[in-house]
């Protein structure tokens, strides 16, 4: 099965609208050739229309780093789909570490957005991945197969094609260690089947499953030739037009 590779930026909680204008500018450029890789960038909130005025005609596309799964109402300080959908995105990151741990969120929550996102024509980015101490513990494959199972329940066969799933080990994320590409390897190989057991082969097969944590340009080769890596999920080499476009370069060899 061909899947795509899927390069996307999550660009975090930095960068200003005019830094985030120059940003987008900048790849804009460098990446004008490829045309085998999918290329998404992930602003913050207050950027995304300014991001999205300036990817112009490129087939760069757009996702936010959250999503409250309500269409309106008194939640103050969240950020709505309709909203989103508003400011031209159409991939959302849903789950991330970062969140899951500051800001306490529970898979049940977190498949309460995916459903909504999914129904919602916008794409969910669902993040997962172990902590230093469980994967110590052993527990890897335990924690993953129990945050796939919760946060995917209730969702259809049919609009697994609308979901790409990050593998993000927490002791990689922002800490430089990236995981080796065996161990990046034997994880993703993992999550498709268990992907096969809570949908169907075909449905695993097809799945696009990211990697994310440290990775960057000097890294990207080796993991992205991985037979179940399907691209990368990049925060800090993201924020720096050559790194990142460096390894969207990387995929659209690879592909
Ligand atoms: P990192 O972050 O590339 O800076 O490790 C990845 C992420 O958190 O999505």
């Amino acid at each position: 099965m061909y899947r795509k590779f899927l390069i996307a930026g999550n660009w975090k909680m930095n960068n200003s609208i005019s830094e985030s204008v120059s940003l987008i500018e900048s790849i804009n450029k460098k990446i004008s050739d490829v045309r085998n890789v999918d290329v998404l960038v992930c602003p913050s909130f207050v950027s995304l229309s300014e991001v999205h005025k300036n990817i112009g005609r490129s087939l760069i596309m757009l996702g936010a780093q959250n999503m409250y799964p309500e269409a309106k109402g008194a939640f103050t300080g969240e950020v709505s789909y309709p909203m989103l959908r508003d400011c031209g995105v159409s991939y959302v990151i849903l789950g991330h570490s970062e969140r899951r741990e500051l800001f306490k969120e529970s898979n049940e929550f977190i498949n309460k957005k995916v459903l909504v996102a999914l129904n919602n024509n916008l794409r969910p980015i669902l993040c997962i991945g172990e902590s230093e101490a469980e994967r110590e513990r052993g527990e890897t494959f335990d924690v993953l197969d129990k945050e796939l199972k919760e946060c995917l329940r209730d969702v259809p066969a049919d609009q697994m094609k609308n979901l790409v799933i990050a593998y993000e080990p927490i002791w990689a994320i922002g800490t430089g260690k990236t995981a080796t590409p065996q161990i990046a390897q034997e994880v993703h190989s993992h999550i498709r089947k268990t992907l096969e057991g809570l949908f169907d082969h075909n449905v695993a097969d097809a799945t696009r499953i990211l990697y994310g944590g440290s990775m960057k340009a000097s890294n990207a080769e080796e993991l992205l030739k991985q037979p179940d890596i399907d691209g990368g999920l990049i925060g800090g080499a993201s924020l720096q037009s050559t790194e990142f476009c460096q390894i969207i370069e990387t995929a659209n060899k690879l592909a």
